[in-house]
């Protein structure tokens, strides 16, 4: 992956922090069609549709209860989808340096918390296709690029 995405980690963690023995994730971009097709407002569906499903997900306890917090959460990772699928950095024009495993470890997030994000989003994206408001033609693409890319934000090792 040629975006920094993956650089820094946070001094002083307040548990043991485990870091994928495999390093960061080579993965494909996204292809910036994606971006032509559903542009920001329907990247910044998905993500409140994939939010809310979060929200009520076994990982609900990770993000904010309060809906227009719920919201606000859905719109940082609505405009990394922005970025990521090949649109304005919109994600860095508004919050600063993406540093996405870096801002992930205040949370646990073991191999189960993936699990259940990748499932919201499998989710929502099926749901987005039935509309016809995903190109089918890079569901592919999107979803290797998302089980790829998850697996570093892991910080957590399951329990022995
Ligand atoms: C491994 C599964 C993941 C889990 C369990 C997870 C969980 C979380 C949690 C709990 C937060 C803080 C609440 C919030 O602001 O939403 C967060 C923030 C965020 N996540 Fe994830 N995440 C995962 C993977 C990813 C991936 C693959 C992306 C790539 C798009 C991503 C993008 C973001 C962004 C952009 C933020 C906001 C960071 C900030 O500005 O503070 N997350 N995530």
């Amino acid at each position: 992956m040629d975006i920094d995405l993956l650089n820094s980690e946070l001094p002083n963690p307040d548990r043991p922090i485990w870091t994928p023995p495999e390093g960061p994730p080579r993965t494909d971009r996204i292809p910036p069609a994606v971006y032509e097709a559903m542009g920001e407002a329907g990247l910044m569906a998905l993500a409140r549709d994939f939010y809310g499903r979060l929200g009520r997900s076994e990982i609900a306890h990770l993000f904010p209860r309060d809906p227009a917090a719920l919201e606000a959460a859905s719109a940082k990772t609505g405009a990394m989808f922005v970025f990521l699928c090949g649109g304005p950095p919109l994600y860095q024009q508004r919050h600063g340096p993406p540093m996405m495993r870096a801002r992930h470890l205040p949370f646990r997030i073991d191999e189960a918390a993936r699990a259940a994000w990748l499932r919201c989003l499998r989710d929502a994206t099926d749901d987005a296709q039935a509309r016809g408001a995903f190109p089918s033609e890079h569901r592919a693409a999107f979803d290797a690029f998302f089980e790829a890319f998850s697996a570093w934000m892991v910080n957590t090792a399951d329990p022995a």
